[in-house]
């Protein structure tokens, strides 16, 4: 049948790359293809490992484009305008064919990637792999920072999407996050000011966090994304492709036998022997494609289908439209600042009629710090290039685990702060019910 042939033909057409049957042919599905030219020709078997990475940034890679495809096919149905945003995504829920599926995904992807990012980070941070390892040129270091820039803008990115359905959680959720950030002295006051388009959260905050949200900070993560893998190639791959070599460094390989040999019995000699002082590649490397890109593809899938069944699970929630006049008691940020907004309560401390500022110690001083520890410490951290690429390296066991103990009380903060704190931030335990509020106008 001609038509089940060339429909065959079409199919090994498309899919050659997938299963080449020759070294030649591997080598060729990566050159000749313009998506796939920028992974390394082979690739180490230890880097392709699942404990190692956990393909915890692939993960985060795929989370961002499927919030690509879906924020595409929103922006034709989604109105930037206070009048009718609201409406717009009440219809996008209950109106338009499939609208529910497409916003759900979008809402779900958005929340996946902000954690699979931040573990991301956990996991490069307990390998070790933001130090450098054997390789000429490389600057793990600056990918750790990029890296950290990538935290923040994926950070920016949902909480710009936060405001857009323009309802009550929208309203409140973004007045709490800016009021945070307007504590920092001299510049807060400002800096609120220009976020907003203004002192209040109207029109002009709506469109500016439209075109960051829709434009600007995916055209950023896309840049720095590109970089972060250049680097990644530069540096000489995954940290513990780096480790590996070293354990083959020349004087941990036995030397190889020489062999002598005779020319046509005129002159003798013995062969040149020449070490290897990267990883054996004969042993220990394997061509990327199909190794590499079958993973790949298994992790495009796993994600996609978690992505799935979440969005069904979880309904994508839409409040009363945004109403400035009504204050829900709490009113609490997006989840990933509830830990801030924890600290800030925390560190508000009245004594008399003095008050000192918590929202300047938990919004402003602590998280800055962090993030200035977390840049210098890359150029602080001297342990040895043994601990480079190594989950837990004994070396380094006393900042991993100063490390585990910051992340983990932000995630215990972010718990209580989600499903612990009632009217007035105080303190309920899940079983105890909230007393009735009136509704402050
Ligand atoms: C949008 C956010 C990000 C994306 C899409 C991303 C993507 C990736 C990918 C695909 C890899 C290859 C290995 C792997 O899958 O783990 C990688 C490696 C790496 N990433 Fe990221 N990343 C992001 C954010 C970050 C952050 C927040 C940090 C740290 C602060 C970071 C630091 C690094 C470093 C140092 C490597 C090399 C790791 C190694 O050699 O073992 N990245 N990233």
């Amino acid at each position: 049948m001609p038509v089940i042939e060339s429909t065959k033909k079409a199919y090994d057409k498309l899919t050659w790359t997938w299963r080449p049957s020759s070294d030649k042919e591997a080598g060729d599905a990566i050159v000749k293809n313009l998506l796939l030219h920028w992974f390394p020709n082979k690739i180490s078997k230890a880097s392709l490992s699942w404990n190692y990475s956990m393909w915890l940034g692939t993960i985060s890679f795929v989370l961002f484009m499927i919030l690509v495809f879906t924020g595409v096919i929103l922006m034709f149905l989604y109105v930037p305008s206070v009048e009718r945003a609201y409406s717009s995504v009440k219809d996008i829920e209950f109106v338009v064919s499939f609208g529910w599926l497409l916003r759900g995904m979008h809402r779900i992807a958005a929340h996946l990637m902000v954690a699979a990012v931040f573990f991301h980070m956990v996991r490069v941070f307990l390998t070790g792999a933001y130090k450098n390892g054997s390789a000429i040129g490389a600057n793990r270091p600056l990918n750790w920072i990029i890296g950290i820039v990538l935290l923040l803008l994926t950070l920016l990115l949902s909480f710009t999407g936060y405001l857009l359905p323009w309802d009550q959680l929208a309203y409140w959720a973004i007045t709490v996050g800016t009021n945070i950030a307007s504590s920092a002295p001299l510049v807060g006051k400002a800096m609120r000011f220009f976020l907003l388009g203004g002192n209040t959260i109207d029109q002009n905050t709506l469109i500016r966090f439209y075109v960051l949200h829709v434009f600007f900070l995916p055209m950023m993560v896309l840049l720095l994304f590109s970089y972060h893998m250049w680097r990644v190639r530069k540096d000489g791959g995954l940290a513990v492709a780096d480790h590996e070599a070293l354990d083959q460094r020349p004087e941990k390989i036995a030397p190889v036998k020489s062999k002598t040999y005779s020319l046509l019995g005129i002159t003798n000699g013995t062969t040149v022997h020449v070490q290897n002082t990267m990883v054996d590649e004969e042993k220990n490397t394997v061509p990327s494609s199909p190794h590499l890109l079958r993973r790949i593809w298994l992790v495009t899938l796993l994600t996609f289908v978690a992505t799935f069944l979440l969005t069904i699970i979880f309904r994508a929630p839409l409040e009363a439209p945004a109403n400035p006049a009504v204050t829900p008691n709490p009113a609490k940020a997006p989840w990933y600042f509830l830990w801030l907004q924890e600290i800030v309560t925390i560190t508000t401390v009245k004594i008399g009629s003095f008050t000192i500022n918590g929202a300047l110690i938990g919004g402003i001083l602590l998280p800055g710090i962090l993030l200035a520890l977390a840049i210098w410490w890359p150029y602080r951290d001297k342990s040895s290039i043994n601990s480079v690429g190594v989950w837990f390296a004994k070396e380094r066991k006393i900042q991993n685990w100063v490390f585990i103990s910051i992340c983990a009380l932000i995630i215990i903060f972010m718990i209580i702060g989600t499903f612990l704190r009632g009217p007035y931030w105080n303190f309920y335990w899940p079983w105890e019910a909230w007393p009735e509020m009136p509704v402050k106008f």
